[in-house]
């Protein structure tokens, strides 16, 4: 039953269930959450404030398709019965599940390849020797007869905007939707500054010549701080395995805690409407990047 007043319900919700995977990336910024609650308990939670047009994101900080519980997680998807949305690393995306996606209201799934090439998948991967597997899986995208849009994405950081020319080229050829371009997060003082890309708007540039009459969509993240066209506050909720609310998954400071209030309560409440305000008045939110992810997907 939908507790909160239409015109409050957000756009999109986001569910991560734990903080694992099957990949140790070398940008990842997971939080270090060791909790895992119940899928049902996760579901349950975020049920005042779905309808029938939201859109559900499945997983955050995890590789969702790994999780044991995912079974459950899709069965409980299905009896929502709306659209949902998942970023994978490709791993798991086995015939099988594949097959049960398209069957389901998989509306959108990006595959974070990083890159094609196989050294560098490794490296940004953290060692992982799950390349052949990925290419694999990703080739079984682009042949089977899929009902959902199909996107690669790559974090941009010194080992790879060398060969955005090439990750875009090997996408076009594979037959994707669309390509995301996500610029490297990192928290101040993390130690990563070594995967810093620099300035790679000139990179972006000609990618986006690349792609002119190819038919596939650029979402790119632009490596600004923050922007005041930023709506997530607005249109999204974000809850983590740690029990955390956050306006997207990329927020520092959390809104609300499912552990003290209701989702409904969190999304009214006073975290909430102080980030609104802020926002409003043009002061950055406890963000660095998803300001500008905003601007450039409205603009499509
Ligand atoms: C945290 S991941 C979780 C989903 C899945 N395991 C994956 O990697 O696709 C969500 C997205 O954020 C990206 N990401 C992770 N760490 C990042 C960082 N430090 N900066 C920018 N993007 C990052 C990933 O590449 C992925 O596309
Ligand atoms: S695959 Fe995704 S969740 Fe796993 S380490 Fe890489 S970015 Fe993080």
């Amino acid at each position: 039953m939908i507790t909160a007043p239409l015109w409050l319900i957000p756009g999109t919700i986001g569910v991560e269930f734990s903080e694992n995977c099957n990949m140790n990336c070398v940008f990842c910024l997971r939080r270090g959450c060791k909790q895992v609650r119940g899928v049902k308990e996760m579901f349950r939670y975020v049920e005042p404030l779905i309808t029938p047009t939201t859109k559900m994101v499945l997983g955050g900080r995890e590789e969702v398709l790994a999780d044991p519980r995912i079974d459950e997680i899709l069965e409980e998807m299905e009896k929502l019965d709306i659209d949902f949305f998942i970023v994978s690393n490709g791993a798991a995306l086995t015939e099988r599940m594949l097959e049960r996606l398209n069957s389901m209201r998989l509306c959108h799934l990006n595959v974070s390849v990083n890159s094609f090439d196989r050294m560098v998948h490794k490296g940004l991967s953290g060692g992982s020797e799950l390349y052949p597997l990925v290419m694999e899986n990703i080739e079984r995208i682009a042949r089977m007869n899929r009902r959902f849009t199909w996107s690669v994405s790559t974090v941009v950081t010194s080992m790879n905007v060398g060969e955005l020319g090439e990750f875009v080229e090997a996408a076009v050829k594979l037959g994707v939707d669309g390509i995301r371009l996500l610029h490297l997060y990192r928290t101040e003082g993390d130690g990563r500054d070594w995967l810093d890309p620099g300035d790679y708007c000139k990179d972006l540039e000609k990618v986006r010549w690349e792609l002119q009459g190819s038919g596939v969509w650029l979402r790119a993240f632009y490596p600004v701080a923050w922007s005041p066209e930023c709506v997530a506050p607005w249109t999204q909720f974000w809850v983590t395995a740690g029990g955390d609310v956050y306006g997207c998954c990329w927020q520092v400071k959390a809104l609300g805690n499912m552990d003290k209030q209701t989702a409904a309560e969190v999304w009214m409440g006073k975290g909430c409407a102080a980030e609104r305000s802020r926002m409003r008045m043009g002061i950055p939110g406890d963000c660095t990047r998803c300001g500008e992810f905003q601007a450039e997907e409205s603009k499509i």
